[in-house]
Protein backbone atom coordinates (compact mmCIF):
# COMPACT_ATOMS: atom_id res chain seq x y z
CA UNK A 1 0.00 0.00 0.00
CA UNK A 2 1.46 3.08 -1.30
CA UNK A 3 -0.30 6.58 -1.34
CA UNK A 4 1.32 10.18 -1.85
CA UNK A 5 -0.66 13.40 -1.12
CA UNK A 6 1.48 16.81 -1.98
CA UNK A 7 0.89 20.89 -0.82
CA UNK A 8 1.51 24.02 -2.16
CA UNK A 9 3.70 26.53 0.24
CA UNK A 10 2.58 30.14 0.12
CA UNK A 11 3.75 33.88 -0.06
CA UNK A 12 1.70 36.43 2.04
CA UNK A 13 1.81 40.12 -0.09
CA UNK A 14 0.08 41.89 2.84
CA UNK A 15 -0.65 41.58 6.71
CA UNK A 16 1.48 39.16 8.07
CA UNK A 17 2.03 38.98 11.58
CA UNK A 18 -1.52 40.96 11.98
CA UNK A 19 -3.48 38.59 10.92
CA UNK A 20 -2.21 37.10 13.99
CA UNK A 21 -4.61 39.36 15.38
CA UNK A 22 -7.70 39.09 13.70
CA UNK A 23 -6.53 41.65 10.68
CA UNK A 24 -6.90 40.32 7.24
CA UNK A 25 -4.00 39.32 4.82
CA UNK A 26 -3.38 38.89 1.05
CA UNK A 27 -1.13 36.18 0.34
CA UNK A 28 -0.70 33.43 -2.42
CA UNK A 29 -0.17 29.61 -3.07
CA UNK A 30 3.42 28.87 -4.69
CA UNK A 31 4.25 26.29 -7.44
CA UNK A 32 6.31 24.61 -5.00
CA UNK A 33 5.32 22.39 -2.67
CA UNK A 34 5.97 19.33 -0.05
CA UNK A 35 4.94 15.95 -1.09
CA UNK A 36 4.84 13.08 0.96
CA UNK A 37 4.40 10.01 0.44
CA UNK A 38 3.14 6.62 3.40
CA UNK A 39 4.03 3.13 2.46
CA UNK A 40 3.40 0.50 4.94
CA UNK A 41 5.72 -0.01 7.38
CA UNK A 42 8.77 -2.39 6.99
CA UNK A 43 9.17 -2.62 11.05
CA UNK A 44 6.54 -1.72 13.31
CA UNK A 45 7.94 2.20 13.86
CA UNK A 46 7.33 5.42 11.92
CA UNK A 47 10.22 6.01 9.83
CA UNK A 48 10.52 9.23 8.47
CA UNK A 49 12.89 10.67 6.26
CA UNK A 50 13.54 14.05 4.64
CA UNK A 51 16.23 12.95 2.08
CA UNK A 52 16.24 17.09 0.60
CA UNK A 53 17.18 17.86 4.88
CA UNK A 54 19.21 15.11 5.20
CA UNK A 55 16.96 14.26 8.47
CA UNK A 56 15.77 10.74 9.11
CA UNK A 57 13.86 9.61 11.97
CA UNK A 58 11.77 7.24 14.03
CA UNK A 59 8.31 7.98 15.93
CA UNK A 60 7.82 5.34 18.21
CA UNK A 61 4.23 4.13 17.76
CA UNK A 62 3.07 3.62 21.74
CA UNK A 63 4.34 6.91 23.39
CA UNK A 64 5.20 9.09 20.02
CA UNK A 65 8.59 10.05 20.60
CA UNK A 66 10.52 11.00 18.20
CA UNK A 67 14.15 9.80 17.55
CA UNK A 68 16.84 11.42 15.24
CA UNK A 69 18.81 9.05 13.59
CA UNK A 70 22.35 10.89 12.46
CA UNK A 71 23.20 10.92 8.75
CA UNK A 72 25.98 8.30 8.57
CA UNK A 73 23.72 5.58 10.84
CA UNK A 74 20.98 5.96 8.38
CA UNK A 75 21.94 2.56 6.21
CA UNK A 76 21.83 0.56 9.59
CA UNK A 77 17.85 -0.24 11.26
CA UNK A 78 16.98 2.72 12.95
CA UNK A 79 16.52 1.69 16.64
CA UNK A 80 15.63 4.20 19.30
CA UNK A 81 17.77 3.25 21.90
CA UNK A 82 20.89 4.15 19.37
CA UNK A 83 23.91 6.21 20.69
CA UNK A 84 23.09 8.22 17.95
CA UNK A 85 19.74 9.67 18.35
CA UNK A 86 17.56 12.01 20.40
CA UNK A 87 14.66 13.44 21.68
CA UNK A 88 12.01 15.76 19.89
CA UNK A 89 12.88 18.32 23.02
CA UNK A 90 16.64 18.99 21.17
CA UNK A 91 15.52 18.52 17.78
CA UNK A 92 17.50 20.81 15.30
CA UNK A 93 15.55 23.45 13.14
CA UNK A 94 15.43 21.34 10.30
CA UNK A 95 14.14 18.22 12.39
CA UNK A 96 11.90 20.35 14.18
CA UNK A 97 9.67 19.60 10.79
CA UNK A 98 9.26 16.23 12.46
CA UNK A 99 7.30 17.42 15.04
CA UNK A 100 4.75 18.56 12.62
CA UNK A 101 3.97 15.16 10.91
CA UNK A 102 4.13 13.04 14.09
CA UNK A 103 1.31 15.93 15.89
CA UNK A 104 -0.15 15.25 12.19
CA UNK A 105 -0.40 11.69 12.06
CA UNK A 106 -1.31 10.95 15.64
CA UNK A 107 -4.52 13.13 15.29
CA UNK A 108 -7.00 11.35 16.35
CA UNK A 109 -8.89 10.00 12.87
CA UNK A 110 -5.64 8.69 12.10
CA UNK A 111 -3.39 7.29 14.62
CA UNK A 112 -1.28 4.61 13.31
CA UNK A 113 -1.77 1.05 14.32
CA UNK A 114 0.97 -0.60 12.76
CA UNK A 115 4.46 1.04 11.25
CA UNK A 116 4.54 2.96 8.41
CA UNK A 117 7.55 4.58 6.44
CA UNK A 118 7.00 7.83 5.19
CA UNK A 119 9.26 10.23 2.46
CA UNK A 120 9.09 13.83 2.61
CA UNK A 121 10.24 15.62 -0.78
CA UNK A 122 10.58 19.24 -0.42
CA UNK A 123 10.38 21.96 -3.11
CA UNK A 124 9.98 24.69 -0.52
CA UNK A 125 12.91 26.20 1.82
CA UNK A 126 12.69 25.58 5.69
CA UNK A 127 11.95 28.35 7.73
CA UNK A 128 11.93 30.86 5.03
CA UNK A 129 8.45 32.23 5.60
CA UNK A 130 7.39 30.43 2.61
CA UNK A 131 4.64 28.16 4.78
CA UNK A 132 6.75 25.06 4.55
CA UNK A 133 5.62 23.53 8.07
CA UNK A 134 1.87 24.30 6.63
CA UNK A 135 2.37 22.91 3.70
CA UNK A 136 4.18 19.56 4.98
CA UNK A 137 1.09 19.49 7.56
CA UNK A 138 -1.60 19.64 5.06
CA UNK A 139 -0.03 17.14 2.89
CA UNK A 140 0.39 14.86 5.84
CA UNK A 141 -2.97 14.53 6.94
CA UNK A 142 -4.35 13.97 3.48
CA UNK A 143 -1.75 11.31 3.00
CA UNK A 144 -3.10 10.03 6.01
CA UNK A 145 -6.60 10.12 4.98
CA UNK A 146 -6.12 8.46 1.92
CA UNK A 147 -3.88 5.42 4.08
CA UNK A 148 -6.49 4.77 6.15
CA UNK A 149 -9.43 5.44 3.36
CA UNK A 150 -11.23 8.10 5.08
CA UNK A 151 -13.26 10.77 3.57
CA UNK A 152 -11.64 14.22 4.52
CA UNK A 153 -13.12 17.07 3.40
CA UNK A 154 -11.10 20.63 2.28
CA UNK A 155 -12.72 22.35 5.16
CA UNK A 156 -11.83 19.78 7.58
CA UNK A 157 -8.79 18.86 6.20
CA UNK A 158 -7.78 22.49 6.81
CA UNK A 159 -8.78 23.13 9.86
CA UNK A 160 -7.23 19.92 11.58
CA UNK A 161 -3.52 21.27 9.61
CA UNK A 162 -4.38 24.80 11.78
CA UNK A 163 -4.71 22.60 14.94
CA UNK A 164 -1.52 20.77 14.06
CA UNK A 165 0.11 24.36 13.44
CA UNK A 166 -1.14 25.53 17.05
CA UNK A 167 -0.38 22.61 19.12
CA UNK A 168 3.58 22.91 17.60
CA UNK A 169 3.71 26.40 17.20
CA UNK A 170 2.25 27.54 20.21
CA UNK A 171 0.62 30.48 18.26
CA UNK A 172 -0.21 30.55 14.50
CA UNK A 173 -3.64 32.34 12.29
CA UNK A 174 -4.93 29.67 9.87
CA UNK A 175 -3.82 31.61 6.92
CA UNK A 176 -1.23 29.47 5.96
CA UNK A 177 -2.99 26.11 6.18
CA UNK A 178 -5.55 27.72 4.20
CA UNK A 179 -3.36 28.11 1.43
CA UNK A 180 -1.89 25.19 1.44
CA UNK A 181 -5.63 23.51 1.26
CA UNK A 182 -7.04 25.62 -1.22
CA UNK A 183 -4.43 27.54 -3.12
CA UNK A 184 -5.13 30.66 -5.37
CA UNK A 185 -4.57 34.17 -4.58
CA UNK A 186 -6.76 35.30 -1.27
CA UNK A 187 -7.87 37.88 0.86
CA UNK A 188 -8.10 36.45 4.34
CA UNK A 189 -10.27 37.40 6.66
CA UNK A 190 -10.99 35.34 10.01
CA UNK A 191 -14.41 35.44 9.81
CA UNK A 192 -15.10 35.09 5.62
CA UNK A 193 -11.97 32.40 5.53
CA UNK A 194 -10.35 32.74 1.60
CA UNK A 195 -11.78 34.69 -0.98
CA UNK A 196 -10.23 34.23 -4.34
CA UNK A 197 -9.12 37.80 -5.50
CA UNK A 198 -9.55 38.36 -9.43
CA UNK A 199 -6.11 40.35 -9.95
CA UNK A 200 -6.37 42.96 -12.89
CA UNK A 201 -3.10 43.22 -13.44
CA UNK A 202 0.00 41.26 -13.84
CA UNK A 203 1.78 39.96 -10.44
CA UNK A 204 5.47 39.21 -11.27
CA UNK A 205 7.02 38.63 -8.21
CA UNK A 206 10.38 36.93 -7.49
CA UNK A 207 11.35 35.88 -3.80
CA UNK A 208 14.94 36.09 -2.12
CA UNK A 209 15.50 33.79 1.04
CA UNK A 210 18.60 34.20 3.09
CA UNK A 211 20.00 31.26 4.91
CA UNK A 212 19.45 31.75 8.05
CA UNK A 213 15.99 30.39 8.98
CA UNK A 214 13.40 32.65 10.75
CA UNK A 215 11.13 30.36 13.70
CA UNK A 216 7.59 31.77 13.21
CA UNK A 217 6.59 30.56 16.23
CA UNK A 218 9.23 32.67 17.93
CA UNK A 219 8.56 35.82 15.52
CA UNK A 220 4.87 35.77 16.82
CA UNK A 221 5.86 35.56 20.25
CA UNK A 222 8.30 38.89 19.85
CA UNK A 223 5.60 40.52 18.56
CA UNK A 224 2.88 40.26 21.15
CA UNK A 225 5.63 40.92 23.39
CA UNK A 226 5.95 44.19 22.01
CA UNK A 227 2.07 44.82 21.76
CA UNK A 228 1.87 44.29 25.74
CA UNK A 229 4.67 46.38 26.42
CA UNK A 230 3.73 49.30 23.71
CA UNK A 231 -0.24 48.84 23.58
CA UNK A 232 -0.73 52.38 22.85
CA UNK A 233 1.56 52.50 19.57
CA UNK A 234 1.54 48.59 18.52
CA UNK A 235 -1.76 48.78 18.35
CA UNK A 236 -3.15 51.35 15.64
CA UNK A 237 0.10 49.87 13.77
CA UNK A 238 -1.46 46.94 13.26
CA UNK A 239 -5.34 48.79 12.81
CA UNK A 240 -2.80 50.47 9.65
CA UNK A 241 -1.95 47.04 8.68
CA UNK A 242 -5.39 46.38 8.35
CA UNK A 243 -6.25 49.31 6.34
CA UNK A 244 -3.49 48.87 4.16
CA UNK A 245 -4.61 45.35 2.94
CA UNK A 246 -7.73 46.33 2.39
CA UNK A 247 -6.29 49.01 0.38
CA UNK A 248 -4.14 46.70 -1.22
CA UNK A 249 -6.96 44.77 -2.16
CA UNK A 250 -8.72 47.46 -4.27
CA UNK A 251 -5.60 47.95 -5.84
CA UNK A 252 -5.50 45.03 -6.74
CA UNK A 253 -8.47 44.37 -8.10
CA UNK A 254 -8.17 47.44 -9.85
CA UNK A 255 -5.02 47.05 -11.38
CA UNK A 256 -2.78 49.93 -10.00
CA UNK A 257 0.49 48.92 -10.28
CA UNK A 258 2.05 51.84 -8.41
CA UNK A 259 -0.33 52.07 -5.72
CA UNK A 260 0.44 47.99 -5.08
CA UNK A 261 3.77 48.61 -4.98
CA UNK A 262 4.13 51.89 -2.28
CA UNK A 263 1.82 49.25 -0.16
CA UNK A 264 4.55 46.70 0.01
CA UNK A 265 7.14 49.50 0.77
CA UNK A 266 4.96 51.04 3.53
CA UNK A 267 4.00 47.52 4.92
CA UNK A 268 7.75 46.96 5.03
CA UNK A 269 8.22 50.17 7.32
CA UNK A 270 5.55 48.99 9.64
CA UNK A 271 7.42 45.19 9.52
CA UNK A 272 10.40 46.60 10.14
CA UNK A 273 8.52 48.46 13.73
CA UNK A 274 7.32 45.45 14.55
CA UNK A 275 10.83 44.37 15.03
CA UNK A 276 10.89 41.26 12.59
CA UNK A 277 13.29 42.73 10.04
CA UNK A 278 17.13 41.81 10.00
CA UNK A 279 20.29 43.33 8.38
CA UNK A 280 20.05 40.42 5.82
CA UNK A 281 17.05 40.72 4.79
CA UNK A 282 16.73 44.88 4.31
CA UNK A 283 20.01 44.04 2.29
CA UNK A 284 17.55 41.81 -0.01
CA UNK A 285 14.97 44.79 -0.13
CA UNK A 286 17.06 47.49 -0.99
CA UNK A 287 18.80 44.75 -3.68
CA UNK A 288 15.55 44.14 -5.54
CA UNK A 289 14.71 47.79 -5.57
CA UNK A 290 17.50 48.73 -7.07
CA UNK A 291 17.30 46.31 -9.27
CA UNK A 292 14.26 47.47 -10.24
CA UNK A 293 11.81 46.05 -8.10
CA UNK A 294 8.97 48.68 -7.53
CA UNK A 295 7.24 47.39 -4.20
CA UNK A 296 9.77 44.71 -1.86
CA UNK A 297 8.73 43.42 1.55
CA UNK A 298 9.26 40.63 4.38
CA UNK A 299 7.22 38.05 3.65
CA UNK A 300 6.01 35.53 5.99
CA UNK A 301 7.61 35.81 9.55
CA UNK A 302 10.67 37.77 9.31
CA UNK A 303 13.67 37.21 11.66
CA UNK A 304 15.28 35.61 8.48
CA UNK A 305 13.53 33.80 5.95
CA UNK A 306 12.49 35.78 2.89
CA UNK A 307 11.52 38.63 0.75
CA UNK A 308 8.73 39.11 -1.73
CA UNK A 309 9.78 41.82 -4.76
CA UNK A 310 6.84 43.39 -7.08
CA UNK A 311 8.75 43.60 -10.17
CA UNK A 312 6.63 44.41 -13.37
CA UNK A 313 9.20 44.64 -16.65
CA UNK A 314 12.13 43.46 -14.38
CA UNK A 315 11.84 39.97 -12.98
CA UNK A 316 15.29 38.92 -14.59
CA UNK A 317 16.76 41.80 -13.61
CA UNK A 318 16.06 41.46 -10.03
CA UNK A 319 16.03 37.83 -9.89
CA UNK A 320 20.17 37.80 -11.05
CA UNK A 321 20.64 40.16 -8.83
CA UNK A 322 18.90 38.55 -6.01
CA UNK A 323 20.62 35.44 -6.77
CA UNK A 324 23.76 37.01 -6.85
CA UNK A 325 23.45 37.77 -3.08
CA UNK A 326 21.50 34.57 -1.80
CA UNK A 327 19.29 32.68 -3.32
CA UNK A 328 15.80 33.80 -5.21
CA UNK A 329 13.35 32.08 -7.68
CA UNK A 330 10.31 33.56 -9.57
CA UNK A 331 7.28 32.53 -8.02
CA UNK A 332 4.30 31.57 -9.58
CA UNK A 333 0.60 31.40 -8.49
CA UNK A 334 -0.94 28.19 -7.59
CA UNK A 335 -4.26 27.77 -8.40
CA UNK A 336 -3.90 24.20 -7.14
CA UNK A 337 -4.29 23.35 -3.14
CA UNK A 338 -3.31 19.96 -2.00
CA UNK A 339 -3.98 16.92 -4.36
CA UNK A 340 -3.64 13.37 -3.27
C1 LIG B 1 3.69 33.24 8.95
O1 LIG B 1 3.75 32.71 7.64
C2 LIG B 1 2.77 34.41 8.99
C3 LIG B 1 2.51 34.99 10.38
O2 LIG B 1 1.50 35.98 10.20
C4 LIG B 1 2.05 33.95 11.35
C5 LIG B 1 0.68 33.37 11.04
O3 LIG B 1 -0.09 33.98 10.32
O4 LIG B 1 0.42 32.28 11.59
C6 LIG B 1 3.74 35.66 10.93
Amino acid sequence: MKVRASAPGKAILFGEHAVVYGKPAIAVAINRKAIITIREGTDDAINVQIPDLDVYGQIDIDNQEICLINNEETSKTPSASSDTSSTSNDLSYDAGILKYIQTALFSDEFKPDHGLDIQVDLEIPIGAGLGSSAAITVATLAAAARYHRQELTLEKLAHMAHQVELEVQGAASPLDTTLSTYGGFIYFTHKEGALKIKPALEMPLVVGYTAEPGNTGMLIERVRKLRQNHPNLIGPLLDTMEKLTNEARDAITSGEEKRVAELMNINQGLLDALGVNTLELSDLIYEARNAGAIGSKITGAGGGGSIIAYCPGKTREVLEKLESVENAFQVSISQKGVTW
